[in-house]
């Protein structure tokens, strides 16, 4: 490793041991609600299927992505890790994983953008065979700086709707030249992780964070897709009177059905409480929506990057800005009115000072998928370049360990109904 590399948590922290012990009861307590984890750790310290790999990740570092990375090392991996948000690590949980004999651990909490991506080359210079993303910011670093390490590279996989847009425009591109799963994309991950786990979460982060009340909010609600959809749902579910906005017909009629208002961006402006981006795109709050705002909004994003509200048209517009709370800044108009921005416009329930992500349950769904592509790429058939789909069979296995798990048990099909589902034959 280079003399300049970025150094682990360990060497950042005035009290490691302290640090270690309070993240491993941290990192405790989730698993104890992971039984697909649980699971795939036993079986991986059985067969070591990882003996040999380095894997290298950016993923948001606390105390449940802590448990998947050590089920990878537990697996017999050597694992190098940092953070994918500046301002999402826990760094008791990263010095937890850094003392942890095949792990070390770069992720800090609050580094600016220069560490930020010091810390990405650190894990590069473990050479990784294998990459695990939150928003391809390691995949995109070793196609742009280190080229020379594609060739060893097995593969990788994505954890986030950004991360896998961004990868498919790269590999359209023709660009990316190792292959990579989608596991953002499976059943088992949309369709609780970014629909529940990003609805609960967020509204559980704003609600600590400001001390205010859902009930009789006007919630606006800005992208109506996996993300959108469990804010909606929730903030519906707390007696908040949510609009939507939206971009695309089908799922702006979508919202239309199931009874939210849905209007232009530029019209609810004006009547919003709440405003909570969740479109994975950039500039959807900008100056001619803030004038129109009322004294008191309060304005979050869930997306992943800190782009969909306009901040430094906010700050041009803003006579002088303040924390109000912790994880709250004031900025104050001309006209008196005061917009309130929490987490800097990162994901709020991330990035905010009390946030902890998603419940436990849902990560443990999201990292099983993880854990199951890594094998994959180790155990399974050899992928080309480019953006894959999980493999259904895997996804499967996974909701069935979390199935067993709870205590459920589900039908199967009779030969009759297998053959009958195939088929083109039977009709009236
Ligand atoms: P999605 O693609 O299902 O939904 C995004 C929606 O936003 C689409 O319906 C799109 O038409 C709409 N949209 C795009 N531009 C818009 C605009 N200018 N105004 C209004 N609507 C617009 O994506 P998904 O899965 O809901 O993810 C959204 C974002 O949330 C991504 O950045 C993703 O990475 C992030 N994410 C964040 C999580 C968290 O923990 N906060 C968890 C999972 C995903």
């Amino acid at each position: 490793m280079s003399q300049t590399a970025y150094p682990p948590i360990s060497e950042h922290l005035d009290d490691v041991e302290a640090a270690r012990e309070e993240g491993r009861r941290k990192m405790d307590w989730a698993f104890q609600h992971m039984p697909i984890l649980t699971h795939l750790r036993e079986e991986f310290r059985e067969s070591e299927p990882f003996a040999g790999q380095t894997i290298g990740m950016a993923m948001h570092v606390e105390a449940k992505t802590a448990n998947l990375v050590e089920t990878l090392a537990d697996g017999g991996a050597e694992v190098a890790i940092t953070g994918c948000n500046p301002l999402s690590t826990h760094d008791d949980v990263s010095a937890a994983l850094d003392a942890h004999e095949n792990i070390t651990s770069y992720a800090v909490r609050g580094v600016d953008d220069e560490e930020y991506y010091a810390a990405i080359e650190s894990v590069i210079a473990h050479e990784p065979s294998i990459t695990v993303d939150d928003g391809m910011d390691m995949v995109a670093a070793i196609h742009d700086e280190h080229p020379d390490l594609i060739d060893s590279i097995l593969g990788g996989c994505e954890e986030t709707t950004t991360g896998v847009h961004r990868l498919r425009a790269m590999d359209a591109d023709g660009a990316l030249k190792y292959p990579v799963f989608a596991v953002n994309d499976t059943p088992m991950k949309r369709l609780f992780d970014n629909v529940h786990g990003t609805g609960e979460s967020s509204l559980a982060s704003i609600a600590m964070t400001t001390n205010l009340s859902w009930a009789g909010k006007d919630v606006v609600v800005a992208g109506y897709g996996y993300c959108g959809k469990g804010v909606a749902k929730k903030a519906a579910g707390q007696n908040a009177n949510v609009i939507v906005t939206e971009v695309e017909p089908r799922r702006a009629l979508e919202a239309h059905m199931e009874g939210y208002d849905v209007m232009p961006m530029g019209e609810a402006a004006a009547v919003g409480d709440v405003f909570l981006t969740t479109t994975g795109n950039r500039d959807v709050i900008v100056e001619e929506h803030f004038e129109a705002m009322q004294d008191g909004v309060l304005l979050a994003n869930a997306g992943h990057f800190d782009i969909e509200i306009d901040l430094d048209a906010l700050s041009d517009l803003a006579v002088s800005s303040y924390e109000a709370r912790d994880g709250v800044e004031a900025y104050e108009m001309a006209d008196g009115r005061r917009l309130n921005v929490l987490a800097e416009g990162r994901l709020v329930n991330l990035a905010a000072p009390i946030a902890l992500g998603h419940p436990v349950e849902v990560m443990d769904q999201s990292f099983g998928v993880q854990a199951a592509c890594v094998r994959e790429l180790v155990e399974g058939e050899a992928y080309d370049a480019g953006v894959h789909d999980v493999p259904d069979a895997l996804d499967e296995e996974i909701a069935e360990i979390k199935l067993e798990a709870e205590g459920v048990e589900f039908d199967s099909l009779t030969a009759e109904q297998r053959e009958y589902m195939g088929s083109w034959e039977h009709g009236t």
